[in-house]
Formats: structure tokens, sequence, C-alpha cells
């Protein structure tokens, strides 16, 4: 009996600008873990009808988020890269774990709550079933890890939810037609189809925060333009940002524990830990004492350094349409003989009939 192969997926959005809060919460780990690991990177086009059914330019945002994969390193040469309504068979997953998950786990999640708002009746069901279609995306590739912000870690819970019921529902059957693979529950070795996924969240920039509100993360929606830096900003833009960046008056701690009670002294020493690929304590260490004054210009030139670059390669590979289309089409491709093979085991272990 074999163990699951280890396996990255993660998937973002085509809505809106990428901001640095997917930047570094995000894809610079999908860039940092193809070394050594298959992975597949998702635009998740079919996701985003939650939040907007109709789009003017759905599918130049499915492209820009598949250039800004490439430009910031993303191989699809080595790596599986498409967009998930390419592959039919997330959604035939999605309505098989509709059928798995209960209602009272999705009315649980935060972020339901959070985009429902106050009128839950006239939300869609769509975003009610969100959950359901994530953890579709992840197992329908038998994903082990999967990299993504703090923001996504209750639905990530849920996927193993999800992937624990199915086991246990079908184990006979799993068993019966041998397809179980061997995993560790604890102390116990069990049989299941599913594994259950490990997120990858963590390090300085796991939650970056608005730039105006240190309560709040970091997010597309927050309709001030100010409280993020978007993948796309030119150098004057980023640096405008920064300096009017809400802060308090007071020095930058010497201890990690001295930002505490500080949010927007920690968002940004967490920014500049994540844009040098350094601890929040090795940030200190170099600026204990020092005012934003002269924190924010080092760090505005630190962003720029790191995100100029990112943002001119993205404009050079948007240019090349044919390029992106073909990325995506020949990562759908691949992902669909994939995604395939996972269904027809699922439909064999429920008993759906098929060819
Ligand atoms: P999305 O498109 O909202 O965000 C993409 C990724 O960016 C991370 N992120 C952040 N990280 C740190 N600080 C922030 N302020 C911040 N804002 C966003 C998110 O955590 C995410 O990793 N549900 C997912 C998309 C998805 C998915 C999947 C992810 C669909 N299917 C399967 C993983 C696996 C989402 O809404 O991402």
């Amino acid at each position: 009996m074999s163990s699951f192969k280890p396996l990255v997926f993660s998937g973002v959005q085509p809505t809106g600008n990428l901001h640095l809060g997917n930047y570094l919460g995000a894809i610079k780990k999908f860039v940092a873990l193809q070394d050594g690991n298959d992975c597949m990177y998702c635009v998740v086009d079919l996701h985003s009808l939650t939040a907007q059914l109709v789009h003017d330019d759905l599918e130049d945002q499915t492209r820009q988020i598949t250039a800004a994969f490439l430009a910031a390193g993303i191989d699809p040469e080595k790596h599986v890269v498409f967009n998930q309504s390419r592959v039919m068979q997330h959604a035939e997953l999605a309505w098989i774990f509709n059928c798995v998950a209960r209602i009272g786990w999705m009315n649980r999640m935060t972020q339901f709550k959070d985009k429902a708002g106050k009128d839950r009746e006239n939300a869609s069901l769509g975003l009610l079933a969100y959950p359901s279609l994530m953890a579709a995306d992840i197992l329908v590739y038998r994903a082990t890890h999967v990299p993504v912000g703090e923001d996504q870690k209750q639905h990530l819970e849920l996927t193993r939810d999800i992937a624990q019921k199915f086991n246990n529902d079908f184990s006979e059957r799993i068993a019966a037609r041998g397809l179980g693979v061997e995993m560790k529950m604890g102390d116990e070795t069990v049989q299941g189809y599913f594994p259950i996924t490990e997120p990858v969240i963590g390090g300085p920039a796991a939650r970056i925060m608005s730039l105006r509100d240190g309560s709040k993360k970091m997010s597309k929606s927050d309709p001030s333009d100010l409280s993020r830096i978007n993948l796309t900003d030119d150098a004057d833009a980023i640096s405008k940002k920064i300096r009017k960046a809400k802060t308090d008056p007071d020095a930058l701690p010497s201890e990690v524990d001295g930002l505490a009670g500080r949010p927007e002294a920690e968002n940004l020493v967490g920014i500049y830990a994540g844009l040098a690929d350094m601890s929040k304590q090795d940030v200190l260490n170099e600026f204990a004492g020092v005012q934003f004054s002269v924190f924010k210009p080092a760090l505005a030139d630190l962003a720029v350094e790191k995100l100029a670059p990112v943002a001119a390669e993205m404009r050079r590979i948007s240019a090349d349409r044919a390029y992106v289309d073909a990325v995506l089409r020949n990562g759908g491709e691949r992902a669909r003989a994939l995604a395939e093979a996972t269904m027809h085991d699922v439909r064999s272990i429920i008993g759906l009939l098929q060819d």
C-alpha cells in the first residue's frame, strides 16, 4: 500500500488587482515551494463568480493573475499553471462534496459571514458552497500541501473535514475497490482515498493588514486604494502609500514583544520582513529605536526594489496574450488528465455508472 505523493496546490481568484498581501502571503510562497516539489497553481475563475456574477473582463483578469504567477517566477514547464473552469472535474467533485459537507459547517465560515453581511438570505448559494469548491480544487489532485495566507485557514480545516468524512463514509467501498492509501491519523495508520491536506501558512507575512487600519486585512475590496499596495503600482505610488501609511508616534522596539498592541507598526515590520526574507526580529535588530520617519523611506526603497521588477515583468508577459493563453491551455490539459483519474475512482467508489 502506497502513501500519498507530496503535491502542492493553491489558487488565486481573478477579482481586482493583486496586492502585496496576495504576493507576500501566497504567491511568493508558491515560488519558493517550486524547488523540490510538484506544484499546481490555479486561477480560480469559478470562485470569482461568487463575488461578482457578471464581469466585463473576466478573461483579462484571469490572464492578469496568470501573468503575475509567471512574473513572480513560477515555471509553467515544470509545474502546472491553469484556470479552474477548464477542468470541469473541479465542479463535478464540488457537487459531490456539497453532499458530503453539512450546511452547519458552511454557516460557520467567517468568510461567508463577512461576505454575506446582514442579508444572508440574499447571498448566492455559490457563496455558501464556496469552501466546498475549494476542497474540490485541492482534493481532485489529492494535493497534500496548500500554501495560503492566514485568512484561508478555516477553509482548509473544512477541506480536511470533508476529506475525512468522505474517507469514513465510503471506507468499505474504498477498501473493496483497492483504492485505499495508507495515512497516519495520530498514532494510527488508516486507509483513505483523500489525503488530510496540510496548510502551509506562516512567516511574517501570513496576514498583511491594511495600510490605513491595522485591524483590517489588506484586501482587494477595500474602497480606499491607499489601504493596499497593488502589484501594478509604480514606484511613486508605492512610496506615497508607505509614506501615508498609518503609524503611531513611538520608535520601533528592540523585541517582537514590543510590537504588541501596535498593529500598524507590526504590519510595516512584517511587510519589511516578508519582502526581505527576514524574520520580524531580524528587522527589529536592524531598526530598534528608529522612528517611522526613517523606517518608512527604508521600507519604501525595499518595496520598490522588490516589486518593480515583478510589475515590469507582469506588463511584459501580459502584452504577450498568445503566450499566456498557451500556458493556460497546456496547464489545463495536464490538470484535466490528473483530475479525471481521480474522478474515475470517485465515481466508482460512489457507484456512479461511467464508461
Ligand atoms: P484570494 O484570491 O482571495 O487570495 C489569494 C491568496 O492571497 C492570500 N491573501 C493574503 N495573505 C496575506 N495577507 C493578506 N492580506 C491576504 N489577502 C489575501 C490568501 O490567503 C490566498 O492564499 N479561497 C482562495 C482561493 C482558492 C484556493 C483554492 C486557495 C480557491 N481554491 C484552493 C488554495 C487552494 C482565495 O480566496 O484567495
